[in-house]
């Protein structure tokens, strides 16, 4: 178990600023998940925290511990990469206890080692076998039983999963769930995929740009996103927005008349950020419609597609001002593309962004 800190960490090549100064805190035994676009530097934290990349500026602790140049195996780190990379003339176990051998362990103590990983993996009737004679989720397995033989203090993963098939991946997902639980070790865990990040992590950290945009539980993040960016990062699919106009009244209330037609009365608001005459978005998640008169406020859409994905289906549509919106349904009646439609949602669902990107907030219930 490994607690770490970056403190004003920050990461440059050259004169190109990769990874901006930022503080974070993993927790000792925690789940911590980095999600965030192509290029915003997730891979390049993990190296940092492995120190296979050097830090540019700031500190990295682990354990309360300063880093400086310690190797990997002098952080007592394993990282499990998305090509895992397997020696292909080595058998399962010789693959597993290979970094052992080479650090000069016993070889009774080796094979105690491969022994509980395969144990715990699942994997003892594979041990014989050749990299090229297994599945790709059976290598990916190989390849989290060579990180566990290290016996880490703090495992890093980098997209792991990315290539397996889709049912292999619901299987694997679960086991890292499983591992991190039977091991009691940190993990840090890098992902694409929103599924992983919600159902994995203690905390989802949502980078861009090299900068931490915010930090927090699944759940939090999915409820109360700060800004604008968040709120259209997590969820799958992606949160609506539509366009508004703000109008703020002397009482202290607010409301907003939408281009797609409708005003929302949002009542007494949190002042920040607020400006009369302002364009706003107006999010709301796929989930939260409503049909057949149900909600406080109706939005008239027209239907483009309808994906059928058995229990539920995404109703793709235009709201009269053209802003597409995707509505999730559970049961009812299917709509056909070109039906007129209406929708409701309601009030205490919506989340509102400044032009800015940044969170609107309604007055706190006293
Ligand atoms: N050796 C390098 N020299 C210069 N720039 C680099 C180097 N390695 C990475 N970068 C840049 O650093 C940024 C962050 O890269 P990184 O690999 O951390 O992104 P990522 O978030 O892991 O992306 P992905 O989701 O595509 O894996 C990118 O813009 C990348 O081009
Ligand atoms: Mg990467």
């Amino acid at each position: 178990m490994a607690q770490m800190n970056f403190v004003g960490a920050g990461k440059s090549y050259g004169t190109t600023r990769v990874v901006e100064k930022l503080d974070l805190e993993v927790e000792d035994g925690s789940f911590t998940v980095f999600v965030g676009p192509s290029g915003c530097g997730k891979s390049t934290l993990l190296r940092m925290i492995a120190g296979i990349e050097e830090i540019s500026e700031g500190d990295l602790l682990i354990d309360g511990v300063q880093m400086g140049d310690a190797t990997p195996v002098e952080r007592g780190i394993a990282m499990v990469f998305q090509n895992y990379a397997l020696y292909p003339h080595m058998s399962v176990e010789k693959n597993i206890g290979f970094g052992l051998k080479m650090a000069n362990m016993s070889k009774a103590e080796i094979d105690k080692r491969v022994a509980q990983a395969a144990d715990i993996l699942k994997i003892e009737p594979l041990l014989k076998r050749k990299p090229g004679q297994l599945s790709g989720g059976q290598r990916q397995r190989v390849a989290i039983g060579r990180a566990i033989v290290r016996e880490p203090k703090l495992f890093l993963f980098d997209e792991p999963l990315s290539n397996l098939d889709a049912e292999l991946r619901v299987e694997m997902r679960v086991e890292i769930a499983k591992l991190h639980r039977a091991l009691a070790a940190t993990m840090i865990y890098v992902t694409h995929d929103q599924t992983e990040a919600m159902t994995l992590a203690d905390k989802i950290v949502v980078l861009r740009a090299g900068k931490i945009e915010q930090q927090g539980t699944p759940v939090q993040l999915y409820d109360d996103p700060e800004n604008l960016f968040v709120a259209g990062f997590i969820g799958s699919p992606r949160m609506n927005f539509l366009r508004g106009k703000v109008k703020l009244a002397s009482d202290g209330t607010a409301s907003a008349t939408l281009a797609a037609g409708g005003t929302v009365d949002f009542g007494a608001i949190d002042p920040a950020g607020w400006v009369d005459g302002e364009e706003i978005s107006v999010g709301i998640r796929p989930e939260q419609f409503h049909y057949e008169g149900a909600g406080d406020i109706r939005l008239p859409v027209n239907v483009d597609v309808v994906e059928n994905m058995g229990g539920a289906y995404f109703i793709h549509a235009q709201t009269q001002s053209d802003e597409l919106v995707v509505c999730e349904r559970r049961g009812g009646a299917l709509p056909a593309a070109g039906d007129a439609l209406e929708v409701g949602f309601n009030r205490a669902d919506l989340r509102m962004f400044a032009a800015n990107g940044q969170r609107l907030r309604l007055r706190a219930a006293q």
